[in-house]
């Protein structure tokens, strides 16, 4: 479902997240939004800004990362004329340029304690000071910070204001990683294909194997990844259709370690109990990951009691069997469950 905001999902954790920027974004409270790289930090901040009564005013996103030291708190605050060498003329800060609309503070932990007071100050009073002035400029800005480190951490450490911490995460919006809501993977897959054919004019489909490699691997570039990954497809495809071969190596091998091997009596040998365990272990996998994590559901469609599930789940498999299956490296919903202890409700 492509919502208003532009964000695509049906995982649960992602409608809570289109509802919360729905709500906030007639708001002037400030946002702290956080997620791992890729994970659609800037769209959901643009999303905030295009639902919010600013949309006609503009959206300034600053990375303060990308930004040298010495010239951030210019960029950000301006300068008057001779404020320092080179300032041959005033110029107007990211603030000013935001005036009335929405500014986006990217990598807002990176900013230094002397600009992390000058900002809290700006929330408060509403007012910045450039460089070389003495004269605070009234603004109209609505704040919106993001960062893919933990702020919390930063705030121990002591290279976070504490105040300015709890100033911006009036809202906090926490992006989940790719692999947290994996029953998104075939719907966002088909979209950045979609969206690719048509700019390149092509039809090229993708065939149910190559899904469901997509679907099992873990994404660590999030969307972003899959973004570029579809379009570097869309281009090499030589045949119509993207299949397994097409995957580039380092998600083949990421899946294939993952999946257990089969058992066979090629040798003349097999242990019947460790197989028949990593086949039970398997299937129950592939049951949670059907069923989006729910053991219950999971449970029904096995044809297993929920407290029989989670009994055969709880028994440490054998060492081959162990090997074979990673908790690591499960699906999300099965890996969590197998550390989780008894009294986990269903998600
Ligand atoms: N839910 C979504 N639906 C559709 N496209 C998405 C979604 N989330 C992110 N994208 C797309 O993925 C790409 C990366 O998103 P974005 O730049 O917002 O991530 P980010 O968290 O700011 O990343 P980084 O930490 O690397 O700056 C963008 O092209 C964005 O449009
Ligand atoms: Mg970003």
């Amino acid at each position: 479902m492509l919502t208003s905001s532009g964000m695509l999902g049906e995982h649960p954790s992602i409608k809570k997240i289109q509802e919360i920027i729905q709500r906030v974004a007639v708001t002037d409270a400030t946002v702290l939004i956080t997620g791992e790289s890729g994970t659609g930090k800037e769209l959901a901040a643009r999303a905030i800004h295009n639902l919010s009564l600013r949309a006609d005013r503009p959206f300034v996103p600053v990375n303060c990362a990308a930004i040298p030291e010495n010239l951030l708190e210019s960029e950000l605050f301006g300068h008057a004329r001779g404020a320092f060498t080179g300032a041959h003329s005033t110029r107007a800060g990211m603030f000013q340029l935001a005036n009335h609309g929405t500014i986006l503070l990217d990598e807002v932990g990176e900013l230094p304690l002397p600009l992390q007071a000058k900002l809290l100050r700006m929330l408060q009073d509403g007012a910045v000071r450039s460089v070389g002035s003495d004269q605070p400029v009234n603004v109209n800005v609505r704040v919106i910070a993001s960062t893919n480190k933990d702020l919390a951490h930063q705030v121990e450490k002591g290279t976070f204001r504490e105040d300015l911490f709890f100033r911006l995460q009036v809202i906090p919006i926490h992006l989940p990683p790719l692999r947290a809501r994996r029953s998104d993977i075939a719907l966002l897959i088909n979209h950045f294909l979609e969206r690719s054919n048509r700019k390149h004019g092509l039809t090229i489909a993708i065939s149910r194997e190559a899904m469901i490699y997509l679907w099992e691997y873990d994404w660590p570039g999030n969307i972003r990844e899959m973004e570029n990954l579809v379009e570097r497809l869309i281009i090499l495809s030589q045949d119509g259709v993207i299949d397994l071969k097409d995957l580039p190596a380092n998600i083949r091998a990421f899946v294939s370690d993952k999946k257990s091997p089969q058992p066979t009596l090629s040798g003349g040998h097999i242990n019947l109990r460790q197989a028949t365990e990593q086949l039970q272990f398997r299937l129950m996998e592939e049951a949670l990951r059907l069923a989006n994590g729910n053991k219950s559901a999971a449970a029904r469609m096995l044809g297993l009691k929920r407290t029989t599930l989670v009994a055969k789940l709880r028994r440490k498999p054998t060492v081959s069997a162990a090997k074979a299956i990673k908790a690591t490296e499960l699906a999300e919903p099965f890996a969590e469950f197998i550390a989780a202890p008894d009294s986990e409700k269903d998600r």
